[in-house]
C-alpha cells in the first residue's frame, strides 16, 4: 500500500508531510488553515490547488443546501432539548441558518471551493455569523451521517416531484386512450401485423407500465425516507442524542438501524436509479413507436410542429426530435444506474470518499426524469394527431383477422390445430390472389373447411374482431373504456 502511495509521510509522529512527489505546477494553497474547515490542526501544510479541486464537491453538492439547513436545524433543536447545547446557542444557530437560507435564496451566498463541500461552506458561514454557537453545531454529528441525511431528504423531495409529473403523463395517456377506445389499428408481434387492436388498448399498455413505475417509486421512497443522522462518523456518538425526535421533525418514517450501514449505505440511491431507468425504458419504448408511427411509411400519427424540428439541408423533413431524444436520454439514465452500482461494489465499510461520486449521477437522473416526464405529458396531452383512417387501413392488411377465422372454426367443432392449418391454407390462397380473407366469398372459404358457414364474414371484420375480445384485459372497446375509467380512479389525487 505505502509503496504505491504518491505522498511520502516523513517525520515520526509529527504528521509532517513531504511535498507530493507527483509534479504539480500549481502553487500550494495560500490559505493559512489548510484550506479546509474542519481538520486544520492535524496538518502542517495545505493541500495543493489540484488536490483541492479534485476533492471538492461544492460545485455540485450545493444543491443540497436546503436539505443541509433543515437537517442542521433539527439536529440543533434536538441537542438543545437533550441539554447538550444551551438554549442560547440553539437560538443563535437558528438565526444564523435563517440568514444563510436567505442569502442562498438571494444568490448572495459566497460559495468557496476552499471549503470543499456544501456542509463546510454553510458551517463556516454560520460561525462567521454567530460565533461559537456555530462551532458547536457539529457536536455529536459527522459529515458522514450529515451527507447521507441530506441526500435522502433531497431525494425524497425529488421523488415527490417526479411522481407529480408521472401522474400528469398518465392522465394524458388515459384521456387519449379513452378518445380512441374504438379506433382500430394493427397490433404487432415481431413488428408484423398480428391481430387488430384498438389504439386505446395499445395506449393503456403504456399506462400499465407507468402505473408500475409509480408503485416502484412509492416503494423506493419508503426506504429513502429513513434517518441516518445520529450514526455520526460510523460508530454512533457518546452524546445522549434523541434520534426519534430528529426523525419526526424531518418527516422520516424510521431510523436507519446499524450506524456503520447508515453512513455507508447508498442502496436507496441505487433503487431509485433502477426505478428511474425502468421508467425511462418505458418512455423510450413509447417514443420508439411514435417515431415509427410518425414516419410517412406508417403515417399513423402526426406530431405537432412544436415538438419537431426541420433539417438544415432537406427542406421536406420534419423530424420527431422530442421522442428521439427521450429514447436517447434513456441511455444516460441507465448509465447512471451502472455508475452507482459500480461505485458501491467494492467498498469496505464504512464511509469512503468514493461516495461523494454518488451525487452527480443522482442529480442528473432526477433532472433528466423531470424534464422528460414534463415534455412527454405535454406531447401526449396536446401534440399527437391520430390518423384513424391510416391505422384502420393498416389493420385490414396482413390478414389480421386470421385468428378470428380459426377461432370461428373451433367454435363450430374443429380442433384448434386443424383450424389453424385450414386458415393458413386460406391465407396462402388469398395472398396468391392479392385479396384479404374477408374478400373471399363463402364458397371459396369453404374449400378450406366444410365448417365455414354463411355468417363467416361477421368474424372477419375488424370491428367484429376487436369487439369479440370482451373480457378484462381484452381489446374490446367496452373493455378499454372500463380499463381507462379504472386507471383514472387509481391515479393519485392531484
Ligand atoms: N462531501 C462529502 C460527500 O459528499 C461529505 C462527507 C465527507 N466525509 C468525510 N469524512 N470526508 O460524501
Amino acid at each position: 500500500m505505502q509503496a504505491s502511495c504518491p505522498v511520502t509521510i516523513v517525520g515520526k509522529r509529527s504528521g509532517r508531510r513531504k511535498k507530493n512527489v507527483m509534479s504539480d505546477t500549481s502553487p500550494p494553497s495560500a490559505s493559512a488553515d489548510g484550506a479546509t474547515g474542519g481538520w486544520s490542526g492535524r496538518f502542517s501544510e495545505p493541500v495543493t490547488e489540484r488536490v483541492k479541486r479534485f476533492t471538492a464537491s461544492v460545485a455540485f453538492d450545493r444543491r443540497l443546501a436546503d436539505a443541509d439547513i433543515a437537517g442542521s436545524l433539527a439536529h440543533a433543536r434536538m441537542l438543545a432539548a437533550a441539554g447538550i447545547l444551551s438554549a442560547q446557542d440553539a437560538s443563535d444557530i437558528e438565526r444564523g441558518l435563517a440568514t444563510i437560507s436567505a442569502e442562498i435564496a438571494a444568490g448572495s451566498f459566497e460559495w468557496s471551493v476552499d471549503l470543499e463541500d456544501v456542509h463546510l461552506n454553510i458551517e463556516r458561514r454560520l460561525t462567521a455569523l454567530v460565533g461559537d454557537a456555530g462551532k458547536r453545531l457539529h457536536t455529536g454529528r459527522s459529515r458522514n451521517d450529515q451527507v447521507a441525511t441530506d441526500l435522502r431528504l433531497w431525494l425524497r423531495g425529488a421523488i415527490d416531484a417526479i411522481a407529480t409529473h408521472l401522474t400528469a403523463l398518465r392522465r394524458a395517456l388515459i384521456d387519449l386512450a379513452e378518445r380512441h377506445a374504438d379506433t382500430v389499428m394493427p397490433g404487432f408481434t415481431h413488428l408484423q401485423v398480428a391481430q387488430p387492436v384498438t389504439l386505446g388498448h395499445h395506449l393503456l399498455a403504456y399506462e400499465a407500465m407507468f402505473a408500475r413505475d409509480a408503485e416502484r417509486l412509492a416503494d423506493c421512497r419508503r426506504r429513502v425516507n429513513r434517518l441516518p443522522l445520529g450514526s455520526a462518523a460510523l460508530a454512533g456518538t457518546s452524546f445522549p442524542i434523541d434520534r426519534a425526535r430528529v426523525a419526526s421533525e424531518l418527516g422520516f418514517e424510521a431510523l436507519c438501524g446499524n450506524s456503520l450501514d447508515a453512513v455507508s449505505d447508498r442502496d436507496f440511491a441505487i433503487e431509485f436509479a433502477a426505478a428511474a431507468a425502468l421508467l425511462m425504458v418505458h418512455q423510450s419504448r413509447f417514443c420508439e413507436e411514435l417515431v415509427l408511427w410518425s414516419s410517412p411509411r406508417f403515417g399513423f400519427v402526426e406530431l405537432a410542429d412544436r415538438f419537431c424540428t426541420g433539417s438544415s439541408i432537406m427542406p421536406q423533413k420534419k423530424n420527431p426530435d422530442v421522442p428521439e431524444l427521450v429514447r436517447g436520454k434513456s441511455g444516460r439514465v441507465i448509465g447512471h444506474l451502472m455508475a452507482l452500482l459500480v461505485l458501491m461494489k467494492a467498498q469496505p465499510l464504512a464511509y469512503n470518499k468514493d461516495n461523494q461520486e454518488d451525487k452527480e449521477p443522482l442529480f442528473d437522473t432526477v433532472d433528466t426524469l423531470v424534464d422528460t416526464l414534463a415534455i412527454m405529458a405535454d406531447l401526449v396531452a396536446t401534440g399527437i394527431g391520430v390518423n384513424v383512417q391510416r391505422m384502420r387501413a393498416a389493420a385490414s392488411e396482413g390478414f389480421a383477422t386470421a385468428t378470428d377465422l380459426a377461432d370461428y372454426l373451433v367454435r363450430r367443432g374443429a380442433p384448434f390445430r386443424d383450424a389453424h392449418e385450414a386458415v393458413a391454407r386460406a391465407v396462402r390462397h388469398a395472398e396468391a390472389h392479392g385479396v384479404d380473407l374477408a374478400q373471399l366469398p363463402v364458397v371459396e372459404l369453404r374449400q378450406f373447411s366444410p365448417l365455414v358457414g354463411d355468417d363467416v364474414h361477421q368474424m372477419l371484420t375488424l370491428e367484429g374482431s376487436v369487439a369479440s375480445r370482451d373480457h378484462p384485459g381484452g381489446t374490446a372497446p367496452a373493455q378499454v373504456r372500463a380499463a381507462a375509467a379504472e386507471a383514472r380512479r387509481a391515479l393519485p389525487a392531484a
